[in-house]
């Protein structure tokens, strides 16, 4: 294998720089030889490069055991091993397989979901929500034995502080975060059994297979109540479907959360609140700039009518 086959596209590269600094710039240099290696070791051909990579290097390949298959690999960090983790346990279950893990490169070898159209790509409302609905409920698993899995409650209290005190955010967004925490201490209350969650559970991370069965790929892998399940997938359709401020369109999709995972239109959208307010932390982490804060402010506006 020529190692110029495989390109490092420049504006992943700015990525890995802005998200990771000295840690990226180490696995940059050492990224051309691993995938050297890997491509050996796996006995890949027919490599090509994700045209729209993010944090992650992504290629689709061929594999004379396993056919056409997908190769991951990044910066070696705790979601890259909880995600890996968290495809091997769903087992092929609702998500793609994986075939090959090398977890000191952090790196793995998957099924390739084929023709894998995604599901931000399906213009029907319902047919989206029904999709979305299913997976959330099915999806989760009890972990019964130890794991190194993060904790929800954890990752949002370290988040949570870190803005606080890094105070780049506006006070209207840090004032949210106090009843963010109000409204996870309910969800507490009801409870619930604490299950694996995707955690990354969006359109442009489900995909279909040749036989019309949705699997998911790509799951941050976090333990929490099951309703969390629900944030992630309803925040990206109100964002890429035109739903920011549509109060009667906001809870048409929390009644239909709500009645998938058996619990009130209230907690679905505690959920949702709370994942704006994580996943905005973690945008303003990786350097984003406070204007993101935008969109998330005023949807979590909107669902306030569904918390106060
Ligand atoms: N197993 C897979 N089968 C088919 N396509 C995949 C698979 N894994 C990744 N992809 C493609 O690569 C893109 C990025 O992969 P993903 O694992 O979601 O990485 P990222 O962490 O960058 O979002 C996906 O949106 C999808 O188009
Ligand atoms: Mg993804």
């Amino acid at each position: 294998m020529n190692r110029n086959a495989l390109p490092i596209p420049e504006n992943f590269r700015d990525t890995i720089l802005r998200c990771f600094k000295a840690d990226g710039e180490a696995w940059l240099k050492k990224l051309p030889d691993l995938l050297e290696t890997l491509i050996r070791r796996w006995e890949l051909t027919d490599c090509r490069v994700e045209k729209n990579l993010s944090i992650h290097y992504i290629c689709y390949a061929h594999s004379q055991r396993y056919g056409d298959v997908v190769l991951k690999t990044g910066v070696p960090h705790l979601e890259l091993y909880s995600g890996m983790d968290a495809l091997i346990y769903y087992n092929g279950r609702y998500s793609c397989r994986v075939y090959e893990a090398d977890r000191e490169h952090g790196a793995m070898l998957m099924e390739r979901v084929s023709p894998g159209t995604r599901l931000r790509d399906e213009a029907d409302f319902q047919k989206r929500i029904k999709v979305g609905t299913e997976l959330a409920e099915k999806l989760p698993l009890v972990i019964h034995e130890p794991h190194n899995f993060p904790l929800f409650q954890a990752q949002m209290e370290k988040a949570f502080n870190r803005a606080r005190r890094e105070g780049c955010a506006p006070d209207a967004f840090i004032s949210m975060l106090s009843l963010a925490e109000k409204l996870y201490e309910e969800i507490k209350s009801l409870d619930r059994q604490k299950v694996l969650l995707h955690g990354d559970m969006h359109h442009e991370n489900i995909l279909k297979d040749a036989a019309g069965n949705w699997k998911v790929i790509d799951p941050q892998g976090r333990i929490g109540e099951h309703c969390l399940e629900a944030g992630r997938f309803l925040l990206n359709e109100w964002g890429w479907f035109d739903g920011i401020g549509d109060l009667k369109l906001t809870t048409k999709c929390l009644d239909a959360f709500a009645d998938a995972l058996g619990e009130s239109r209230r907690t679905i959208a505690s959920a949702c609140f709370l994942d704006y307010a994580l996943s905005s932390c973690w945008s303003l982490e990786d350097g984003s700039s406070p204007e993101v804060l935008e969109e998330p402010l005023r949807q979590m506006t909107t669902l306030l009518e569904f918390v106060k």
